[in-house]
C-alpha cells in the first residue's frame, strides 16, 4: 500500500469514527487542524509531513468524551488499524501524540520533548480559539446544555478569590478555563504568532458580548 493509500485508508477510518462527536469535532475539525498542522510543519520542519498528516487525520479518534468505552481499547483499536494498513512504522510516534494531544490529557507533561506532538497540539489549540473557537465553543455548550452565561457564578467566584474559577457552568466560564489561556501554551513560534491574532479577537467577543449583556447598566 502507498502513501496516498494509506491517507485515504485514515481518513475513511477517521470518517467512520467520528460519527456521534458534536459538529464541532466533526470531519471539517480535522480537515481545519490537517491544514493547520501541515503549515506550521512547512514553516518550522519539525517533523516527516506524511506522519503529520496521518496524526492530524486521527488526533481525536481516542476522545473518550465521544468515542465512548475506554482509551485504552480505543488506543488499540487505532494500533491494529495502522499496522493493517502498513503504518508500523509510524504507529508508536502517531500513538504517543493521540494519548497526549488533549488540554486536559491525563498522560500531559508541562513541556513535552516531542517536535510532532507539538505541531498536532498547536494546530487543535489553534482551532480552539478566534472565530471558529467562539463557534465551537458555544456549539458544544448546547451539546451539553450548559448555560451561554450566568453573571452570578463568575460574580461570586471574581469576589470571593479575585479569579475566576466557575467549572463549566457556561460557555463564557470556559473562555476563562481554556481560550484565554491557549495562546501562552503554543509551542510553535508560527502558532504562537497565529494565536496572538486570534486570542485578540476572543477579546473583542468578550468585550461585545458584555457591552450587550450589561446595556444599560
Ligand atoms: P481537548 O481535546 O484539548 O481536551 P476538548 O475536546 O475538551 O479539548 O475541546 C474541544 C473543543 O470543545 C474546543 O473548541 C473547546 O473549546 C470546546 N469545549 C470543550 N469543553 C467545553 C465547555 N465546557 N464549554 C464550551 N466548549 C467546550
Ligand atoms: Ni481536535
Amino acid at each position: 500500500m502507498n502513501r496516498n493509500e494509506q491517507i485515504l485508508m485514515t481518513e475513511e477510518f477517521v470518517r467512520q469514527n467520528l460519527k456521534g462527536y458534536d459538529s464541532g469535532h466533526d470531519w471539517w475539525h480535522i480537515v481545519r487542524v490537517r491544514k493547520l498542522a501541515m503549515f506550521i510543519n512547512d514553516m518550522e520542519l519539525l517533523a516527516d509531513s506524511f506522519t503529520v498528516d496521518i496524526t492530524a487525520l486521527l488526533h481525536d479518534t481516542a476522545d473518550s468524551k465521544f468515542a465512548g468505552g475506554d482509551n485504552e481499547q480505543n488506543y488499540l483499536r487505532i494500533r491494529d488499524f495502522l499496522d493493517s494498513k502498513g503504518m508500523s512504522d509510524i504507529r508508536d510516534q502517531v500513538i504517543h501524540v493521540i494519548k497526549n494531544v488533549s488540554f486536559s490529557s491525563k498522560h500531559k507533561k508541562d513541556n513535552p520533548d516531542d517536535p510532532l506532538l507539538w505541531v498536532v497540539q498547536d494546530a487543535d489549540r489553534l482551532d480552539a480559539i478566534g472565530a471558529i473557537g467562539v463557534a465551537r465553543a458555544f456549539n458544544y455548550g448546547g451539546f451539553r446544555n450548559n448555560k451561554i452565561y450566568d453573571p452570578e457564578i463568575v460574580s461570586q467566584k471574581e469576589t470571593s478569590k479575585g479569579t475566576i474559577n466557575v467549572g463549566s457552568s457556561s460557555t463564557i466560564s470556559h473562555f476563562y478555563e481554556k481560550l484565554l489561556l491557549l495562546k501562552y501554551r503554543m509551542n510553535t513560534l508560527t502558532a504562537k504568532k497565529m494565536a496572538a491574532e486570534r486570542h485578540e479577537f476572543l477579546e473583542l467577543f468578550l468585550k461585545q458580548f458584555y457591552g450587550e449583556w450589561y446595556f444599560g447598566s
